[in-house]
């Protein structure tokens, strides 16, 4: 067998990736990218994967989140650090139900292509190829605009490296340090998550006060004052990710540069496909997306071929049904996983599986929907005695009004007065809040029926 090459799975069927008019614009493009520096390295990928690997053992726990689609417009400061800071707090919740360490990963710094269900969109009898995110064309409804456009990606790279960069600040300047667990509480008060969240807050700072009285806190004061927080997204512009795909000399294994986790998109993972043999040749951690059409079949020869040394944390399944659906799909997958003995990470994304056209016409996703997967997730592992890993959401710091519902319940009709997201609908600051304290409180029932079960 020859070995693995990043060009490889262009003699491989692709589907959900656009056809560049210009060639030579993109050989351009690629061949500047490819000059670029890489975005990660591959250690932190590896110190990635290590941490997943105790989150399939159930010693720790993910939080994956951030936008739908990153967008050109919406990128500013604010925003990245909202979207840091709500994180911060959920893992904080998180940890505090789940009592082991969460592992937090943003859709973020590099999250724009996007895969579409149809190939056009028609508006007021005008049909045009559909908007396919900020890294391939534009989402104003222009013939000109939604011409895949390879300038896009050096666009879309320059601004994951400024993204990253202000992350990367965050998590080790000081604003990530848990003694300002009450300053992250700014700008949600009046919620009810918000009281619940200060009342926490409240309990960790007596914690860290009877810590430092007992002159422990030098010791843990590192850890207390940093926070790894790392970068993901769906690898769909296979372009992009070759041209940032580099060679790690410490391992002699290849590396997506583009971000520390990639994942393969529920309309891209078919086995002999482009991006599934893109994926199996970088050592990063990849998250699978499963969607109701994954047969039993399909999931044992993707994990063959994507983690065929069943090494823990490199394989993360990120089961997207629908609230419903899940009782009918997941413990099919689960049991295939059993019969492979494979070492994998269950994940749930909550948002793909719950989209529907509100009566006003936006797209959108009842937060009761959202809720309801996650419980239905959590009470299928319970009864297979499996572990329920970790959560995937679509979401923002921002006070946006995209997905219905919560307890400072958005309406239909409120749709339209914040509705910001370039793709699919998000789950606010106060949404995502109140999303962490329920599976907070799922993941202490679980703790506590396992301490009692011993
Ligand atoms: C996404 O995560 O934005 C996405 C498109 O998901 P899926 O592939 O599960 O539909
Ligand atoms: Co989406």
């Amino acid at each position: 067998m020859t070995e693995w090459q990043k060009a490889d799975w262009r003699a491989k069927p692709r589907v959900q990736m656009p056809d560049y008019p210009d060639q030579d614009a993109l050989r351009s493009a690629e061949s500047r990218l490819a000059g670029y520096p890489p975005l990660v390295f591959a250690g932190e990928a590896r110190q990635l994967k290590a941490k997943l690997g105790k989150v399939s053992r159930g010693e720790a726990f993910l939080l994956q989140g951030g936008d739908c689609a990153e967008s050109f417009a919406e990128f500013a400061a604010d925003n990245i650090r909202d979207t840091f800071k709500v994180m911060l707090q959920m893992a904080m919740v998180l940890t505090y139900g789940a009592k082991v360490p969460v592992v937090k990963v943003g859709r973020i710094a590099g999250q724009f292509a996007k895969p579409r269900s149809a190939g056009t969109e028609v508006m007021g009898g005008t049909e045009l190829p559909s908007y396919r995110g900020d890294i391939i064309n534009g989402f104003d409804f222009t013939q000109t605009a939604r011409v895949p456009d390879p300038e896009r990606m050096l666009q879309a790279y320059l601004q994951s490296a400024a993204t990253l960069n202000l992350l990367r600040a965050f998590s080790t300047g000081g604003y990530a340090d848990v003694h300002k667990v009450h300053a992250w509480t700014l700008g949600f008060t009046g919620a009810p998550e918000a009281e619940k969240y200060r009342d926490l807050a409240n309990r960790i700072s007596d914690t860290l006060d009877f810590m430092e009285a007992a002159g422990i806190r030098d010791e843990a004061a590192h850890a207390l004052q940093t926070v790894e927080f790392y970068t993901s997204h769906e690898a769909l512009l296979l372009e992009y990710e070759e041209a940032l795909c580099r060679l790690d000399s410490t391992s002699g294994k290849w590396l997506a540069g583009s971000g520390h986790m990639i994942w393969i998109g529920d309309r891209t993972r078919q086995p002999d496909g482009a991006h599934v043999e893109f994926a199996r040749g970088v050592q990063n951690p990849i998250g699978l997306k499963c969607g109701p059409s994954m047969t039993t079949g399909h999931l044992k020869a993707l994990m063959a071929k994507l983690n065929p040394a069943n090494e823990a944390g490199r394989l993360t399944l990120i089961a997207r049904f629908g609230a419903g659906a899940v009782g009918e799909h997941l413990p099919r997958l689960i049991r295939a996983v059993q019969e492979e003995g494979a070492n994998v990470v269950w994940t749930c994304d909550p948002m793909h599986g719950n989209t529907i056209k509100s009566s006003s016409g936006y797209k959108t996703r009842p937060f009761e929907s959202v809720l309801r997967e996650v419980r239905e997730f959590f009470a299928v592992h319970n009864s297979e005695g499996t572990i329920p890993g970790g959560v995937h959401f679509e979401m923002t710091g921002k006070d946006v009004t995209e997905c219905t519902g919560g307890v400072r319940a958005v309406t239909d009709e409120n749709l339209s007065d914040r509705y910001h997201t370039a793709c699919d609908p998000r789950l606010n600051a106060s949404q995502s809040l109140e999303l962490a304290f329920l599976v907070s409180e799922e993941l202490s029932a679980r703790r506590a029926k396992m301490a009692e079960a011993v």
